[in-house]
């Protein structure tokens, strides 16, 4: 794939190294108004969205990212582990994401890409169903002595 990821620090950086080492071709950006400026462009183009608005009523994106690029193809993941879990994924460990139709297997395939189980929670508008997993993350950092690599698995 060609990915561009928007933003250079610690999940925008692991992710596009993980991406670039799975053999993706990987370009960077960080502060440019990217959606806004390329809303026609990004028509069925896939947007994974793993900013989270702390602090805000809703932490995702998504009525933005499609008020500004209508046609594009909307994925919610990667916001609800912290970094270190894509710099060096746990064993099993499962990345829940939602998916517009269309979008779910280039979901699944950066989610493989990363080392995670990609676990489908429904289409975009199961986003608030993934993120409502941000603060169980958190909750279980706080309570396990500040240790940040700690995930949830899914079993069969
Ligand atoms: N850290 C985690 O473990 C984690 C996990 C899941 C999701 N997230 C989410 O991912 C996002 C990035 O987190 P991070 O830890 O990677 O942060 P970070 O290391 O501080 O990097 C932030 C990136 O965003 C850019 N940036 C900062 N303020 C901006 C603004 N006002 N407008 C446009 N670009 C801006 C920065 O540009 P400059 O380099 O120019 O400063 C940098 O490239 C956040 O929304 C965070 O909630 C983080």
């Amino acid at each position: 794939m060609k990915i561009a990821v928007i933003g250079t620090g610690r999940i925008g950086g692991t992710l596009g190294q993980r991406w670039h080492a799975a053999g993706h071709e990987v370009a960077y950006g960080s502060r440019a108004d990217m959606v806004a400026a390329h809303g026609a462009a990004l028509a069925g183009k896939v947007v994974v969205d793993a900013v989270n608005r702390i602090g805000e009523p809703v932490v995702n994106s998504h009525a933005a990212i499609t008020a500004a690029a209508p046609r594009c193809r909307y994925v919610r993941a990667f916001n609800t582990l912290g970094w270190e879990n894509f710099a060096e994924p746990p064993p099993g460990a499962a990345m829940f994401f939602a998916a517009d139709p269309g979008a779910r297997p280039a979901a699944e395939e950066l989610i493989i890409a990363v080392g995670l189980e990609p676990v489908f929670a429904g289409d975009a508008d199961a986003s608030a169903t993934v993120d409502a997993l941000l603060p169980l993350w958190f909750a279980l950092v706080r309570h396990n002595g500040g240790d940040r690599r700690v995930a949830l698995r899914i079993t069969r």
